[in-house]
């Protein structure tokens, strides 16, 4: 079987505008795309995206916070990671799924990238 080939981006409008997200108390709103689970998070004006579930176990970051450095913080045993990176700043060693955010004109994309779907052809 040949290579993978990278999945494309597709951008995913999510809001006209950072006003029209529905944020709770901590700046923190559920946005679902087909089966995913997206968390968007707003820190100093800017909008960050990652997956809902914690890599850990599962939490959902929804019910989580952010801290004063912006980092997202799981409900249920309190890793932190960064949004702007992925990073488990807290070190326990897992990796957070960030996906891209643009703001623009026309409202906030979050960018997926699709799974590597495309084989290149065997040559030989
Ligand atoms: S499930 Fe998130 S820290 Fe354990």
């Amino acid at each position: 079987m040949g290579p993978l080939l990278p999945g494309a981006i597709h951008w995913h409008k999510v809001a006209d505008n950072i006003a029209a997200i529905n944020w709770n108390t901590e700046n923190l709103s559920v946005f679902s795309i087909g089966e995913r689970q997206l968390l968007l998070a707003k820190v100093n004006g800017k909008v960050y995206a990652c997956t809902n579930r914690c890599p850990h176990a599962s939490g959902a970051f929804s019910q989580g916070f952010l801290d004063a450095q912006g980092n997202i913080v799981c409900p249920l045993h309190k890793y932190k990671f960064s949004l702007q990176n992925g990073l488990n700043v807290t070190g326990e060693g897992y990796r957070l799924k960030i996906y891209a955010v643009e703001e623009r004109p026309s409202g906030i994309f979050v960018g997926i990238q699709e799974q590597g779907l495309s084989v290149l052809p065997e040559i030989g």
